[in-house]
Order: C-alpha cells, then sequence, then structure tokens
C-alpha cells in the first residue's frame, strides 16, 4: 500500500473541499469590494461638493449679514463722515476677507470709500453692474482686482491680481443722509482658502467654477481664477450631478457637482480615476496576499489532519498484516507439529532397532578388545540415543492435548516431582530446598504439561550443578494477577550474557552431544505461552557477580 500517495490525495481533497468554497467567496468579496470602493468615491465627493456649496454660501451669508448690520449703524450715527470712517476702517481691519468699504448716494454716484479704495481704482470697477440680489443684498460677478492699486497715488508696489467680488446692501433713507447703498468690495480667495480645506487623499480637489467653466477658485493643482477653465457643459440646467470627464490637466477624473444657489456659481468636487482605480488594484493585492496565506493554512492543516489519518490507516494495515502472519504461522505450525508426530513416530522403531543392535554388537566386540571400533561404536550409540530423544521430545510435544480447562494442584506436582528426584540430588551433592505457599491456588493447566515444563527447568538445573550446590524450588500466589509463580532456582555457573539470549531457540544447548537436545527450554516455552503464561530468566555467571546461579520463573494463570 503507497501510503506517500494517499496522503497527497488526501491533501489535495482537502484542500480542493476548503479552498474552491473560499476562493468563490473571496472572488464574490472582491468584486462587491470593487463596487464598494466606486460607490463610496462617489457619494464621498458628492458629500464634499455640497458641504463646500453650503460653505461657501455661509461665507456670503456673513458677508450679507456685515452688511446690513453696517447699513443700519449708519442710519443710527446719521452720519457723521468722521465716525462712519472709523467704523468702516475697524471692520476692514478685523475682517480681512473685506478689501474696503464705500457708499454711493442715490444717482449712483461715489460719496465715501475705505482709505485704501481709491476714486480711480473705483472708477475703473463694474459696481454698477449688479448682476444677483440674495438676501437682500446685491452683487457684481467676480472680477479681477488689481491688489497693487490699493496704494493709490503712491508708487505702484506690485501688480497682483486676485478675484474680487462686490457686495452692497440699501442704506435707510433719511433727510440728513445722502447716501443709497453701502458696498464692500471682498477678497474671493478666501473662499479658496475654504475650499481647499477640503482636498482629499493624493488627487481629490475642489473649486468653484461659474456656469461657463471659469475658473473662480485657484485650485490645488495650479488652475488660476479667472484665467483657466474647464470644458463643461451646464446648459442642461441640472443643480447637482456626477460626471467621468478628462479635467483642465487632461486627466480623467471622477467628478461631482453642486450648484451655489441663485449664484452662476458650481463647486466641483472630483479625484483622479486613477487613484481610485489603484484603490481597487491594492484591495486585489491585499485580497491575494490574504488569499495565499489562508492556502498555506490550509495546506498545513491539511499536512497535518492527513498525517494523522495516514498514521491511522498504517497502524491499522500493519497490524491487519500482523494477524495475517499470526495465523499463517499457526497454520504453518499446527501442519508441522502433525508432520513432526508422523515423522517421530516413524523413525522412533528403527532408531530403536539401531540402538539396540549396535549394542549387541559392541558386547560381541568386547571380547575381540577392537579399541577403535569399540569407540566408533560408543558414538553411533551417543548419536543414536540423542536421536531417540529429541523425537522423544517432538513426540511428548505434540502429544500433549493442552486443554486449559483443566486444573491442576500446583504445590502437589511440585511436591511429587521433588520426591522422585530428591535421591539423584543428594547423589550429586545437591541440596534441595522446597518453600511452598500454603493454600496456595490450582494453575490452570493439564498436569502432564504442567509436570513437563516443572521438569524440564529442575532438570537444566541439577545438569548446571555437576559439582554439587543448592536446588531451590519455591511457590507463590500472585493474587493482583491471579497468577501462580513457580521459581526454581540454582547455584550453578549460571548463563553467559551472550547465551541468554539464544536459550529458548530450538536445538540451542551447550552440552556435549547426547546429553542435551537443546529442545528442553524451547518446548517448555511454547507450552507455558500455550497456557497462557511465561517463562524469565535471570541469572549471573562468575564474572557478573560474586555468587552465580541461575533463577528460571514460570507463571501460569490460576485455574
Ligand atoms: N539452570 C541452567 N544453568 C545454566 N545453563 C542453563 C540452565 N538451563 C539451561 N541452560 C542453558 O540453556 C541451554 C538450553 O537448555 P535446554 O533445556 O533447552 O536444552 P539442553 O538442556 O541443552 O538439552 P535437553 O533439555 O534436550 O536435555 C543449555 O544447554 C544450557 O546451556
Ligand atoms: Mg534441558
Amino acid at each position: 500500500m503507497n501510503f506517500e500517495r494517499l496522503r497527497i490525495r488526501l491533501i489535495l481533497a482537502f484542500m480542493l473541499v476548503s479552498l474552491v468554497p473560499l476562493a468563490s467567496l473571496g472572488y464574490k468579496l472582491i468584486s462587491q469590494g470593487e463596487t464598494l470602493i466606486e460607490e463610496r468615491a462617489s457619494s464621498y465627493l458628492n458629500g464634499l461638493s455640497k458641504q463646500n456649496t453650503e460653505a461657501v454660501k455661509a461665507f456670503m451669508l456673513e458677508r450679507v449679514n456685515d452688511l446690513t448690520h453696517l447699513s443700519a449703524m449708519i442710519c443710527i450715527l446719521n452720519p457723521e463722515t468722521a465716525k462712519l470712517a472709523t467704523l468702516l476702517e475697524q471692520m476692514k481691519d478685523r475682517v480681512p476677507s473685506y478689501l474696503g468699504f464705500f457708499a454711493l448716494n442715490r444717482s449712483e454716484k461715489l460719496v465715501f470709500s475705505t482709505r485704501n479704495l481709491s476714486m480711480e481704482l473705483l472708477l475703473d470697477q463694474p459696481f454698477d453692474a449688479v448682476k444677483h440680489t440674495w438676501m437682500g443684498a446685491s452683487f457684481t460677478d467676480i472680477f479681477t482686482f488689481p491688489l497693487g492699486l490699493e496704494k493709490a497715488g503712491q508708487q505702484k508696489v506690485e501688480q497682483e491680481t486676485i478675484p474680487a467680488l462686490m457686495i452692497c446692501t440699501s442704506i435707510l433713507q433719511t433727510s440728513q443722509i445722502n447716501c443709497s447703498r453701502l458696498c464692500a468690495v471682498i477678497d474671493f480667495r478666501f473662499v479658496d482658502d475654504l475650499l481647499r480645506k477640503s482636498n482629499i487623499e493624493d488627487t481629490g480637489e475642489v473649486y468653484l467654477v461659474d456656469d461657463t467653466g471659469r475658473f473662480l477658485s485657484a485650485s490645488r493643482f495650479g488652475a488660476r481664477p479667472l484665467a483657466d477653465s474647464i470644458a463643461i457643459d451646464f446648459s442642461d440646467g441640472q443643480a447637482h450631478g456626477l460626471h467621468e470627464i478628462v479635467d483642465y490637466r487632461g486627466e480623467q477624473v471622477l467628478q461631482a457637482y453642486q450648484k451655489v444657489d441663485t449664484f452662476p456659481w458650481y463647486v466641483m468636487a472630483d479625484q483622479d480615476v486613477a487613484e481610485i482605480v489603484n484603490r481597487i488594484r491594492n484591495l486585489g493585492r491585499e485580497a491575494m496576499v490574504y488569499g495565499m496565506l489562508t492556502a498555506l493554512v490550509v495546506f498545513g492543516l491539511a499536512l497535518f489532519i492527513s498525517t494523522i489519518i495516514v498514521n491511522i490507516v498504517k497502524a491499522k494495515y500493519q497490524y491487519e498484516k500482523e494477524l495475517e502472519f499470526q495465523v499463517i504461522q499457526k497454520e504453518k505450525l499446527a501442519s508441522l507439529g502433525l508432520l513432526t508426530s508422523g515423522l517421530a513416530h516413524e523413525l522412533n522403531t528403527p532408531l530403536a532397532n539401531a540402538l539396540l543392535y549396535t549394542q549387541i554388537a559392541k558386547e560381541e566386540l568386547a571380547e575381540s578388545k577392537n579399541e577403535k571400533i569399540h569407540h566408533h561404536l560408543s558414538t553411533v550409540i551417543d548419536e543414536v540415543r540423542r536421536g531417540s530423544k529429541i523425537i522423544r521430545n517432538l513426540l511428548d510435544f505434540s502429544r500433549h492435548s493442552q486443554r486449559d480447562d483443566q486444573a491442576t494442584d500446583t504445590n502437589k506436582v511440585v511436591t511429587k516431582l521433588m520426591d522422585i528426584t530428591r535421591p539423584h540430588c543428594t547423589a550429586k551433592n545437591i541440596s534441595v530446598i522446597t518453600a511452598l505457599e500454603p493454600e496456595i491456588p490450582f494453575v490452570k493447566a493439564d498436569a502432564s504439561t504442567f509436570q513437563a515444563i516443572l521438569t524440564n527447568l529442575v532438570a537444566n538445573a541439577i545438569e548446571a550443578m555437576a559439582k554439587g550446590g543448592v536446588l531451590t524450588v519455591k511457590t507463590r500466589y500472585l493474587q493482583a494477577v491471579q497468577k501462580i509463580k513457580i521459581e526454581v532456582a540454582d547455584s550453578g555457573p549460571g548463563i553467559a550474557r551472550q547465551e541468554v539470549s539464544k536459550i529458548f531457540d530450538p536445538f540451542f544447548t551447550t552440552k556435549k552431544p547426547g546429553d542435551g537436545t537443546g529442545l528442553g527450554l524451547f518446548i517448555s516455552y511454547e507450552m507455558a505461552r500455550k497456557l497462557g503464561g511465561d517463562i524469565k530468566v535471570i541469572s549471573a555467571t562468575k564474572e557478573d557477580a560474586a555468587r552465580s546461579g541461575t533463577i528460571f520463573t514460570i507463571e501460569l494463570p490460576v485455574a
């Protein structure tokens, strides 16, 4: 099974499932964002033009109010020219948007002016050209006012021209007074300042034009009042609107316009289309970055989840493989067992016969005292014995029924075995110690299997103590795990460290031919495992510890 391919497929599927809806959502949001930016720009420009129209109107209203109040004062003062002059001079100095004041009589002749407005200058101006009336005042169009001439009579300092406007209000007529109108010349650049406050971002600007498109205020990017103009047509009479046009600089702009009531003036608020498009592009770029980040996070998540899934599948797959292997192994062992028992049975008789006849031949030869033939025959006898011992062991193993529903008295079997063994041990100078826990439960095993396991371990222990020693057998009940523990310990030479791992292998033996087959521990271990138990070993040689010896522990479940 290719787990790497599974992982890649899982990642792809996961990314597809999560990124496709995310991408379509992103696309929808971006297009909505674009519309929103456009709408916001339009409504913002509309708002700006409206708001500035109000500002211009407020500016004009303030001037009209000033003039109305001043006209009333003139009546009250019943003009003593000196007082009037002081009053108007003060007003001019206090409010810088006033260039000066003057008064006209009934025949529209100039009868008074503040110091800075000379007759010469005023006579040139179209103050009789009243064009508009608003809030009881009359206005001229905006005209070019030569600032340098202010100081008339002296040498001309500097000829700067500025946009200006005249406002006049009527003076209440009394017998003593020969004035009909009070007028003010207003510096219209103050409207520039007013509008300039609304310039926005990099290219947004607000300015005032008249109904022919001529600039009445200076613009942010250098259009001059009364000199420059934009190509625009207000003939449709619309008081406000929004359009995309090429402006005085040749730039494509989105522009909102709003008429200032009564006056033929329009407040224009615009912004370069390029800047708006840029904003949209930036939105796209931002969306792209966020999209990439999201994709990265999703990828990380997909990698994490797919790794977990693949690991689970892998573990399950390996577990199943293991199970399959064990089943095959069991089947193999079963058929091997069958084969071995058959083979053992078939071989046992000829081997026994061969042994018998070799022994007879050896006895008959004894008389002729042929040493060499004697030695050869002894070897044959040893080998045949060894062969038949192997066969006996295998036969025993295959014959054991190992029914695990049987119960055997632990202490009884141990005691019986030790009783049989004791004389043999005494002969070999081995003292036997048994420490059996009383009232111990039965083991869950048939008597012959349990006895076979125990016999093998005791035989090994005795064989290990060729020069005598101590053989200890203990039994214990491990209540917590419901097991019986039988310990067979000897004070023999111990097992070398490199051999410990091999002693349970079939046919591993350190004994000379004829003495050991190397099947004892293998068979005992297999039997114990089949009963649900285990055999463990602890051993120390002279090199490892002060006292050598080996302890085998059998653990079997209680019945
Ligand atoms: N108590 C022990 N002390 C030292 N070595 C041991 C002990 N028990 C087992 N061994 C070592 O483990 C080897 C394998 O033991 P096992 O019982 O399987 O076979 P064997 O005793 O050699 O032959 P068989 O049991 O057929 O007579 C032994 O040859 C021996 O080297
Ligand atoms: Mg043995």
